[in-house]
């Protein structure tokens, strides 16, 4: 499989524009994501019969429509998630469908949701299927399963196994089958994610569980889905999982249920970081160069409130400089190893650390106050894990089209942050 060679450290365009340009023009920090690369992603999953972009890795409304526009559908975690799809033009029904409801819990908004628009649910808890059961009876649902076993790029994102929340107990299908007649659901999906940013290796046993839940189904059942998991290489020298492998197990597991149960199969894939993480871009500003001891420090105006993946799993990150002065050419740029940190008054608001938070050291080329830092790849579960910590405006998001940049969401404003506040008179 193709590997990632390396990512540049010095950087001056993204997507055929300027980063310097953007920075003026948008303000730092701000999220830029390259369209090009989120449809070539789009297009290496061709294969599968569905994709369904779980939007919980980057919601934003422009990236929704990218999705929409080249045949994607999606997932929603949350009755904001749905109200999203909504917005970007999505309609629940039809074949696939073109929101399915994927959660553990119905909370009351959501279930609310899932009534009303006639969205299609994929029930992670049994209880869930007694409370659409109890409003919605004759309904078609779709059951996550935890196969018992997991895997994550983190212990974080392992989402199999008894130490995980997710999923119904593999070993309570049956029971949940009895439920679902009772409350005259019919069971036409199965669906297993077993985690977030996993291996090949992993991802391929999940294949034979399906299949055995899928023979304890039966002949109701017209799809199966793969989940998501699809890492992405966030380091040089890492490859791309080989999708035609991967799809070559589950189309294999698809026909061997068609054949047994006399009808097609719907084969859905659900990735959530594969499609966007790598066309978007951090952009952020130095604002702080300091030596201490023997570790020099670049701060950035981004911190963990702009990007949590670090803080919160160790993440790796690439990052890219854009000098003021233009200059492009690493031969000509020293570099040096520094820390990269944040803006935030907390010790644990650092870029460059592994998981444990052990600050580390990156090589990067020299840089000064009021040059750019571009964190990369950062296009998943990045803008939509940010938060307003130490009363910071979320970042502003672009996107770029044909080499023209499309401010997609504002910066947040100070009005913004206080909306809703009081003070009792
Ligand atoms: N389907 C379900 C039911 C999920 O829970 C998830 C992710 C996905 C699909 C998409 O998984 P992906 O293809 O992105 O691996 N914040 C973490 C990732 C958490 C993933 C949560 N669920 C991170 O930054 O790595």
């Amino acid at each position: 499989m193709p590997q990632v060679e390396m990512f540049p450290t010095l950087r001056q365009q993204i997507a055929g524009v300027s980063v310097v340009e953007l920075a003026r023009r948008f303000g730092t920090p701000t999220y830029v994501y390259d369209e090009a690369k989120i449809v070539e992603r789009i297009n290496d999953l061709r294969a599968f019969d569905v994709i369904r972009y779980a939007q919980k890795a980057n919601s934003n409304l422009a990236i929704l429509d990218i999705c929409r526009r080249n045949g994607v559908v999606v997932d929603a975690v949350s009755a904001g998630e749905i109200r999203r799809a909504l917005a970007a033009g999505y309609s629940p029904g039809g074949h696939p469908h073109g929101i399915v409801y994927t959660a553990d819990i119905f909370d009351r908004d959501a279930l609310d949701l899932v009534i009303e628009h006639n969205i299609h649910a994929n029930c992670g808890s049994p209880d869930m299927l007694d409370q659409l059961g109890e409003r919605a009876p004759g309904r078609e649902v779709t059951l996550r399963i935890n196969p018992g076993f997991g895997h994550g790029h983190s212990q974080k994102t392992n989402t199999g196994g008894e130490q995980s929340k997710h999923g119904i107990w593999h070993e309570s299908l049956d029971e949940c089958l009895l439920r679902a007649d009772r409350q005259g659901l019919m069971v036409t999906g199965l669906h297993m994610h077993i985690g977030s940013g996993t291996d090949l290796e992993h991802l391929a046993q999940v294949c034979g569980a399906m299949e055995r839940c899928a023979e304890q189904v039966g002949r109701s059942l017209t799809t199966i889905s793969a989940g998501g998991g699809l890492p992405i290489a966030y380091h040089a020298g890492q490859s791309y999982v080989d999708l035609a492998q991967y799809y070559a197990l589950w189309d294999a597991t698809r026909q061997r249920l068609a054949a047994k149960f006399g009808h097609d199969i719907t084969l859905e894939i659900e990735p959530g970081r594969y499609i966007p993480a790598e066309s978007g871009y951090l952009i952020s500003e130095i604002r702080a160069v300091k030596q201490m001891g023997a570790n020099m420090f670049y701060l950035l105006d981004a911190g963990f409130n702009s990007l949590a993946r670090p803080i919160l799993y160790g993440s790796y990150h690439p990052m890219s400089i854009a000098l003021a002065s233009g200059e492009s050419d690493p031969a000509r740029v020293p570099h040096h190893e520094v820390v990269v940190g944040g803006p935030l008054c907390e010790s644990g608001d650092i870029f460059t650390q592994e998981e444990g938070g052990f600050v580390c050291k990156r090589a990067l080329p020299v840089a000064q106050v009021g040059d750019l830092l571009v964190i990369e790849c950062a296009g998943a579960y990045g803008f939509v894990m940010a938060s307003n910590y130490n009363s910071k405006p979320l970042p502003a998001e672009v996107l770029i089209r044909n080499e023209t940049p499309h401010l997609v969401r504002s910066r947040q404003t100070f009005e913004d942050l206080v909306r809703g506040e009081s003070i009792p008179q």
